[in-house]
C-alpha cells in the first residue's frame, strides 16, 4: 500500500523561511518552548490552498509530529474545513511558531514586532498566488495577528472572505473539567463556528466537494472531527499520530521537568 506524506516547505520561499527561523532573540525561552523548536504549517505549500486557517501555537502532539493542528484542536478544524467542503485544498500556519509557556506568555508578546514580522514573511508567501479565498482565524490572539498583517504594506489587491472564531480548545480551557461548564462553553464555541461559517462558505467558489452547509448542533456531533489526512504529515509517522486519540502530555513532578518532558503513549 502506498503512503502519502508531506515533503515539507522544499520550495521557494518556503525553503528560506524554514531555514531563516526565529530564534530566542525573537521568542524568548521565559515565554515560548523554544528547546522543541519551532513547528511551521500543515497543508499544502503549492499554491493550491483555498482556505487559511491562522491558529494560535503548537502543543505537546504538534511537536512531536512537526506539523501544527494535529491534535484535538486540529481535529475540530478539520471537521470545519469539512463543512466548507475544503478536505485538502488549506494551509494552517500559528501566530506563534513555538510553543507558549505560561499562562500570559502569548498575551506578553502578542505585538512584538520581530515575531510579528516573521509571521507576516509567511503570510505574504501564502497569499501571494491569490487563491485563498477565505481565512479563519481561531482565538484573539490570531485575530490579531490577521490585523496585523491587513495593516501592513505587503497586503495584496485580493481581499479573501474572513471569520475570527473561537478557538477550538476554548471551551476546554474555561471549564477546568466541570461537565457543566464545558456544555455550555462547547454549546456557545459552536454557535459562534456556525454564524462564521455561513459568513465565508458563499465565498468559497473552489471546494474539494460539494456539499450543503449543515450548522453544528449544541454538543460535538459523530462526524464533526475529522482525521488529520496522511498526506498532511511527514513520512513515515504512524496513523495514530493522526488520530484523535490524546497520545502526547507534558507530564513532570516540577515545572523543568514538565518543560523538557513529553510522553507519548501509543493508544489502544
Ligand atoms: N495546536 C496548534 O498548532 N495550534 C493551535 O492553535 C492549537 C493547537
Amino acid at each position: 500500500m502506498a503512503h502519502a506524506f508531506d515533503r515539507g516547505p522544499v520550495d521557494e520561499p518556503f525553503v528560506s523561511l524554514v531555514r531563516d527561523y526565529p530564534g530566542e532573540d525573537v521568542y524568548p525561552s521565559d515565554s515560548f518552548r523554544t528547546e522543541w523548536g519551532p513547528i511551521f504549517h500543515r497543508g499544502r505549500l503549492d499554491g493550491s490552498a483555498r482556505v487559511l486557517v491562522l491558529g494560535q501555537d503548537p502543543a505537546a502532539s504538534e511537536s512531536i509530529a512537526r506539523r501544527i493542528l494535529v491534535g484535538e484542536a486540529g481535529h475540530r478544524v478539520q471537521g470545519l474545513l469539512a463543512k466548507l467542503g475544503i478536505e485538502r485544498s488549506y494551509v494552517m500556519v500559528n501566530t506563534f511558531v513555538y510553543s507558549v509557556y505560561g499562562q500570559q506568555g502569548g498575551e506578553h508578546h502578542r505585538d512584538d514586532p520581530g515575531i510579528a514580522a516573521y509571521r507576516n514573511r509567511w503570510l505574504e508567501a501564502l497569499l501571494a498566488p491569490g487563491r485563498i479565498e477565505a481565512v479563519v482565524s481561531l482565538g484573539h490572539l490570531a485575530d490579531e495577528a490577521w490585523r496585523a498583517w491587513l495593516a501592513t504594506d505587503a497586503v495584496g489587491a485580493e481581499s479573501p472572505a474572513y471569520a475570527h472564531l473561537t478557538h477550538p480548545t476554548q471551551p476546554d480551557a474555561v471549564a477546568h473539567d466541570d461537565p457543566v461548564k464545558l456544555a455550555a462553553a462547547t454549546k456557545t464555541l459552536l454557535h459562534n463556528w456556525n454564524v462564521g461559517l455561513q459568513k465565508i462558505a458563499p465565498r468559497i467558489h473552489h471546494p474539494d466537494v460539494d456539499r450543503p452547509f449543515e450548522p453544528y448542533g449544541e454538543s460535538w456531533a459523530e462526524g464533526d472531527l475529522a482525521e488529520i489526512p496522511e498526506e498532511d504529515l511527514p513520512p513515515g509517522l504512524p496513523a495514530w499520530m493522526r488520530s484523535p486519540a490524546h497520545w502526547a502530555s507534558r507530564p513532570g513532578a516540577t515545572p523543568a521537568e514538565a518543560r523538557r518532558t513529553i510522553a507519548v503513549t501509543v493508544p489502544d
